[in-house]
């Protein structure tokens, strides 16, 4: 048994991090900032009484999940890593050499003992899902994403936007009441994610590229990645356009290969209208995958397909819940 700190624990990644910890043995400490502090936070069968965060709260913890922001990990997550292991879910050291980035079934093996150790990206951690085993079978040579990303990736306070202003919707108007989205989400598609970069990619869409080089080992991979939020509440779907450098076999051994693979599901059956998507994947632990085809374009060297995850869960908690899993083993 450990004792584990969640910070962050009334957000988005903090609850599904309880609930992952919930039917576990460890002891668990519920962190997160003076407005929560002594509320109480009840899960499931549980109770937690929240405490206002502090280093010295945490310092007796043999892991701590951080799940607040990069400012944040940035100012506390080296010091909380001299006393524990620090599981950070925000970007703040993910393109640090030093620091490992684990995607658990793709590359944990890389995993040396580090006290520090960074969370994917949401729409990283899902595509690598797919990614990792087919890059293992027949190397990716170019890879085109796009994304369709659920308004809770931007935190509890944007899913609660989403559903109210879901309610009041009338018509579209001119108003651009949103806080959380830099437009108005409902009944919308919103081709920006997180602030634009010098090269006019997102940081959203240069945070795949960078994290999918890392975790696969290819850092001059060709990928290029356009990220859009839609009105859909949990859970990210994501459409993949891979050119290898193998020749591929037919679609059922590539059905099979990733049926074999851990943390997916095939669901590819078109003609019955059975595919990925963000209704039947949420709350599951495993990427949905289908929809799989040759690309047109590069023949039988390009494999088009679409996938579907619970961002909060792989694409954050079930992650840092695996990390925990490799690093007390
Ligand atoms: N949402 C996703 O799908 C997703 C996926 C992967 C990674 N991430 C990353 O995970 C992190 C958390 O995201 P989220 O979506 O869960 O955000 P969120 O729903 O907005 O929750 C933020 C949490 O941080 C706490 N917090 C804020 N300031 C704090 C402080 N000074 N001290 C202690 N706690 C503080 C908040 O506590 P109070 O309630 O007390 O304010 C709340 O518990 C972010 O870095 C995000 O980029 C999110």
């Amino acid at each position: 048994m450990s004792k584990i700190a969640v910070v962050g624990c009334t957000g988005a990644v903090g609850i599904t991090m309880l609930e992952l910890l919930e039917n576990t043995e460890h002891e668990v400490v519920c962190m997160a900032s003076a407005r929560s502090a002594d509320q109480i936070l009840r899960l499931g069968q549980r109770e937690y009484e929240i405490e206002e965060f502090s280093v010295a709260g945490c310092a007796d913890c043999d892991i701590v999940f951080l799940c607040v922001s990069g400012q944040f990990s940035s100012k506390f997550g080296p010091t909380l890593a001299k006393f524990s292991t620090v599981i950070d879910n925000s970007s703040a050291f993910r393109y640090h050499d030093e620091i490992p980035l684990l995607v658990p079934p793709i590359n944990g093996s890389s995993y040396r003992g580090e006290s520090l150790i960074a969370n994917p990206n949401c729409s990283s951690a899902i595509a690598l899902m797919v990614l990792g085993p087919l890059h293992a079978e027949f190397g990716l040579d170019s890879l085109i994403i796009s994304t369709y990303q659920a308004a809770s990736g931007a935190g509890r306070p944007a899913m609660a936007e989403l559903l109210e202003q879901t309610r009041l919707f009338d018509d579209y108007g001119t108003d651009n009441t949103s806080v959380n989205f830099p437009h108005n989400l409902a009944f919308n598609v919103i081709p920006q994610v997180d602030s634009f970069e010098d090269n006019l990619y997102t940081r959203e869409e240069m945070k795949m590229v960078w994290e999918i080089r890392k975790v696969l080992r290819q850092p001059e991979l060709a990928i290029s990645a356009t990220a859009v939020r839609v009105p859909s509440l949990r859970s990210h779907a994501e459409s993949l356009c891979i050119r290898f450098k193998k020749r591929l076999p037919s679609l059922e051994s590539i059905r099979k290969l990733l049926r074999e693979s851990p943390g997916v599901e095939v669901i590819d059956d078109p003609k019955q209208q059975r595919y990925p998507m963000p209704v039947t994947s949420s709350y599951k632990h495993a990427v949905e995958v289908g929809r799989l085809r040759y690309n047109l374009i590069y023949g039988e060297f390009g494999l088009d397909l679409f996938v579907s995850g619970d961002q909060l869960l792989r694409g954050a908690a079930l992650n840092a819940f695996e990390i925990m899993q490799l690093v007390t083993d």
